[in-house]
């Protein structure tokens, strides 16, 4: 079987940079209290009429070009989503149109913070098994839209913001390298923990003035904060030490990891956990804010930027979010 291997990577994130301070001037919150319990200092929220796709054809370009590759190579088009320009057809189906593809497959991996990571698994056994030699996989979301953006909603609208980060993957012929293993797991049972549960399927021939108003109301995500931090930062490790056990491997010999970028104080805690050096992790939410779907391309993105990934560096990449999904993917770059 042959390996899959990640040989362009483009982004895009809206101009409009949102901070700590814009958000008090429409919600009862401050720039301390944020920082403090997410380490966020500014986010992007999108200004013009645009859904994921277009955020995420704007990365995907800038990934095929790096590549070296063109839109109708691919064989395949996944797009990682919780925030869909349509409930359907698919974002991907959307982004295809976009980069004027015309008989590709193309379908949305709907799992939220882990997309990105059961995304690149789709892709990566795609290859593997011969089905596609080119893929391409976008993570992207527009979140301000579907947020409450006022004080009654400040404990999700803080941390969340705009983005879409692309990857291009190809057949890799040396199994040394590119993604060396992927892990995936979901627990459903704690779906309500962090969900966004109108418009549905189930609510919309129901949507009642109870589902609409009130003080939690829910066509807006709502998040059992706490509950959720004591879920990541035991699943995070766990996902991440399968990884590398499944190749020999142990935190030790990581030389980055690239964790959802859930909230900062969810990566200091696994961090501090596995016992790994500051150097060996990779944060960029402070300037981004959750983009869920898009944060763990987007955090690649940077890492390699700024020097941080190396040819031949073991990296991780692991996610944890709503259903509750986790997942991890080692990589041999
Ligand atoms: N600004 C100011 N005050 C706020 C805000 C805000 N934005 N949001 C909530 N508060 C208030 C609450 O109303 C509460 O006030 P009260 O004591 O008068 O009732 C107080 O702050 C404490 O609220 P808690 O919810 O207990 O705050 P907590 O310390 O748990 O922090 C947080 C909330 C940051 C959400 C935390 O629970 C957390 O980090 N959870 C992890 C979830 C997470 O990071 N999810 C990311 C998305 S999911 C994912 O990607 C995996």
């Amino acid at each position: 079987m042959t390996n899959s291997r990640i040989v362009g990577l483009g982004r895009c994130l809206p101009d409009n940079v949102v901070t700590n301070a814009d958000l008090t001037r429409v919600m009862e919150t401050s720039d301390e209290w944020i920082q403090q319990r997410t380490g966020i200092r500014e986010r992007r929220h999108i200004e013009r009429d645009e859904g994921a796709a277009d955020l995420g054809a704007v990365a995907a370009r800038e990934a095929l070009e790096r590549a070296g590759l063109t839109a109708d190579q691919m064989d395949l088009i996944l797009f990682a989503t919780l925030s869909p320009d349509y409930d359907f057809p698919a974002s991907a189906c959307v982004l295809s149109r976009l980069l004027g593809v015309t008989r590709t497959p193309a379908f949305d991996v709907k799992n939220q913070c882990s997309g990105f990571v059961y995304g690149l698994s789709i892709a990566d056994n795609f290859i593997k098994t011969g089905r596609a030699r080119h893929v391409l996989l976008v993570g992207g979301e527009i979140h301000s839209t579907g947020i409450d953006i006022s004080t009654r909603g400040r404990d999700v609208a803080v941390i969340f913001g705009d983005g879409a980060a692309a990857a291009v993957l190809s057949a890799e012929p040396d199994p040394k390298r590119g993604i060396l293993t992927t892990h995936l797991h979901a627990e459903g049972k704690f779906a309500e923990k962090l969900w966004l549960e109108a418009a549905t399927s189930r609510a919309r021939p129901r949507l009642s003035k109870e589902l609409l108003e009130g003080a939690k109301p829910r066509i807006f995500p709502y998040m059992e904060g706490k509950y959720v931090f004591k879920h990541a930062v035991t699943r995070f490790p766990e996902v991440i030490l399968e990884a590398l056990s499944a190749c020999g491997y142990s935190a030790k010999d990581l030389d980055l990891l690239i964790p959802h970028q859930a909230n900062l104080r969810i990566s200091q805690m696994v961090a501090m956990g596995l016992e790994l050096r500051e150097d060996q992790v990779f944060n960029n939410i402070d300037r981004y804010g959750n983009t869920t779907a898009a944060s763990i391309p987007l955090a690649l993105y940077e890492a390699i930027e700024q020097g941080a990934v190396k040819p031949g560096a073991l990296i991780c990449l692991a996610a944890f979010g709503a259903g509750f999904t986790w997942a991890s993917a080692l990589l041999r770059w």
